[in-house]
């Protein structure tokens, strides 16, 4: 797909790149503090999440340990299903650890809310989530989230790790895709 094409599948940007980079600057000081002097693994969920590890990361005032789970709940359809499945475990045992989940999007919420109820029962010390786009008007079970980068409308988004069957994660900002493309 070139530019060109890419461009006429987006209705409207939600947040551009530079308020991606400002906001995760703003969410990694906090996070940095909140976890000063305790034992934090930061858990990215494969692979819409790859964007914000990277760049929360860098935006940290210091280094700490990541790891990656990958689930599967959508196939390549745009409503989640709530049957999670693990594609990719963590590498590690976090008996004991501070782990901080790191998401690209909380739609219905069920995802993650299997991914933290199946990481709170190996041990770790916590579990938190921050998550850099979240859909309150999608919500289908409550999620206590941390720390939370932007609110958007219930619209199927794609850019900054997001993808529609794999493509658009390029992107530099996230935006609406066109119904068009999916129905
Ligand atoms: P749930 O509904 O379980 O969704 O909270 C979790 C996962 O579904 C993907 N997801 C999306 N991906 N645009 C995407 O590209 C979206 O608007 C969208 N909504 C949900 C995403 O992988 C998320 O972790
Ligand atoms: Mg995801």
């Amino acid at each position: 797909m070139d530019a060109k094409d890419i461009e006429a599948d987006l209705i409207r940007v939600h947040c551009t790149e530079e308020q991606i980079q400002t906001r995760l600057g703003e969410l990694a000081v906090e996070v940095w503090d909140h976890y000063e002097g305790k034992d934090l693994l930061l858990v990215g969920v494969l692979k819409g999440a790859v964007m914000v590890m990277a760049d929360l990361m860098r935006h940290l005032p210091g280094s700490a340990p990541m790891d990656w789970m990958a689930v599967s709940s959508y196939g390549s359809g745009t409503k989640s299903s709530g049957v999670v499945r693990i594609l990719k475990d963590l590498d590690a045992d976090i008996t004991g650890k501070h782990v901080l989940i790191v998401e690209d999007i909380i739609d219905s919420g069920l995802t993650l809310s299997w991914i933290r109820a199946n990481l709170s029962s190996r041990n770790p010390a916590s579990v938190e989530i921050l998550t850099l786009l979240r859909k309150p008007d999608a919500a289908k079970v409550e999620i206590d989230t941390r720390w939370v980068g932007f609110d958007i409308p219930n619209e199927f988004v794609v850019g900054y790790g997001l993808d529609y069957d794999e493509g658009y994660r390029n992107l530099r900002d996230v935006a609406t895709l066109a119904p068009h493309v999916y129905s």
